[in-house]
């Protein structure tokens, strides 16, 4: 599918992109394992997490759709079944290190694919760890590749330090760890998103977090109603596009700022955004606000490090944002970049190239020039949600018409995105 877009005259209104992705995926699958049945409200209805659905169905957890959500039929200890078929993640790497973890450990055998890019991501970072729990588990390309063929059964715990700032990886050794005996013990480089750990607390895991340290002891779960919050890596394109349009006013409701994602906030504060936050307040155990965008002059900043993981999947957008700001910008120590769905270091210096950007590749970053004004081109997402999401954007300040080849790779996380677009686009 392809949209042709042009600059509208003014931006506004009120939009709730989708709930969280992340954490949709983390409140079926916990759920799936506890005992009792829990409504999980707000769930994101895309693709990626429908993927967890299926997988999680097909291992034998009953999941129903009611009004707004979903209920989840958690079988409790030892429920799981092992599935007829071989499971399949789709596009989604959380779906597929998940379940690797919690497959790892359950008394059978199982098998899971993807599409071509998720048979292309990097699986070795899960398999290898999770060997040392005692996992029999093996993929192609010399382990490193799904699909993975993993017979279930006892583990153990480890102490383990990642060798990269992953919620994912995080998260399939925590599912692990669950039912492995003795502690499992993970030290974290940098900080990654939280979900699991704060998921797992509530839920009544033995589980403790010290400063860069988690220490789980296999533990029961009992259910936990869950309300997804808004997604604020969805949000991020609305934000974005609110701050670099020059006539824009776009309010945003009910968004999850959880410290170890809300980098995009902090990321266009320091570049001269015209953002506020309000009303701060806690849901289902996650920092909820709704925040209100208007039209602003951005300046370039350097960003590295620490801040990386906290904007991981916002940085498309940095890029755009710094090729209308003043002054240069520096993104640095984003190599995980070139394993998302698609490399997005080369995916969005391409396409923001035809658009007229000044922006160089660098091996884990780029280096971009501001300017005054984008050009609007023929571009192509490459399969990826958020490459669409970001051109769509940047085809709202572009001059001319900005086509986007393939733009239905938005199904991925945000289905709704272009009908958003073009409401917030009938502002007069
Ligand atoms: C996710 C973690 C991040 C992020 C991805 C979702 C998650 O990936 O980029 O979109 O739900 O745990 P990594 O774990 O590879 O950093």
């Amino acid at each position: 599918m392809k949209q042709v877009l042009k600059a509208p005259r003014a931006l506004g209104g009120e939009v709730s992109p989708p709930g969280d992705k992340s954490i949709s995926h983390r409140a079926v699958i916990l759920n799936g394992i506890a005992r009792g049945d829990a409504r999980v409200s707000n769930f994101a209805e895309s693709a990626d997490c429908l993927a967890t659905v299926a997988c999680m169905r097909a291992l034998g957890v009953q999941i129903e759709p009611i009004k707004g959500g979903l209920v989840v039929k958690g079988v409790g200890d030892g429920g799981l079944k092992e599935a007829g078929d071989v499971l399949c993640a789709e596009n989604s790497a959380t779906t597929m290190r998940l379940l690797a973890g919690l497959l790892a450990a359950q008394p059978f055998v199982s098998v899971i694919t993807g599409d071509e890019s998720l048979r292309s991501r990097p699986m070795d970072r899960v398999i290898q760890p999770l060997r040392l729990m005692g996992a029999q588990i093996w993929g192609r390309s010399g382990d490193s590749r799904a699909p993975l063929v993993i017979k279930g059964g006892h583990l153990h715990g480890i102490q383990y330090e990642l060798p990269v700032a992953s919620a994912q990886l995080k998260s399939a050794l925590l599912l692990a760890g669950l039912f492995a005996e003795g502690e499992t013990v993970i030290k974290e480089p940098i900080a990654s998103r939280d979900h699991t750990e704060r998921m797992l607390k509530a839920m009544g895991a033995k589980i403790e977090v010290k400063q860069d340290i988690i220490t789980l002891s296999s533990s029961r779960l009992k259910a936990m109603d869950i309300f997804v919050p808004g997604d604020i890596s969805s949000a991020a394109f609305w934000l974005l596009a609110g701050v670099i349009h020059n006539r824009a006013d776009i309010r945003l409701k009910n968004i999850g700022i959880n410290p170890t994602r809300s980098g995009i906030i902090d990321v266009l504060n320091s570049m001269g955004a015209n953002l506020v936050v309000e009303n701060e307040r806690l849901m289902s155990g996650e920092p909820v606000a709704d925040l209100k965008v208007r039209s602003s002059r951005l300046s370039g900043l350097e960003i590295s490090g620490q801040l990386i993981p906290r904007v991981i999947d916002e940085i498309p957008l940095i890029a755009l944002a710094a090729s209308v700001a003043s002054g240069k910008t520096v993104i640095r120590d984003a190599g995980e970049l070139r394993v998302k769905e698609s490399d997005r270091i080369s995916t969005t210096v391409k396409e923001l190239l035809k658009l007229g950007a000044n922006v160089r590749e660098l091996p884990d970053g780029m280096v971009i020039n501001g300017q005054e004004r984008l050009r609007g081109a023929a571009c192509d997402s490459h399969g990826d949600h958020r490459l669409a999401m970001m051109l769509g954007v940047a085809a709202l300040v572009a001059e001319g018409e900005t086509e986007i080849d393939n733009a239905e790779a938005v199904n991925i996380s945000y289905p709704r995105f272009w009908q958003d677009l073009k409401r917030l686009s009938a502002a007069k």
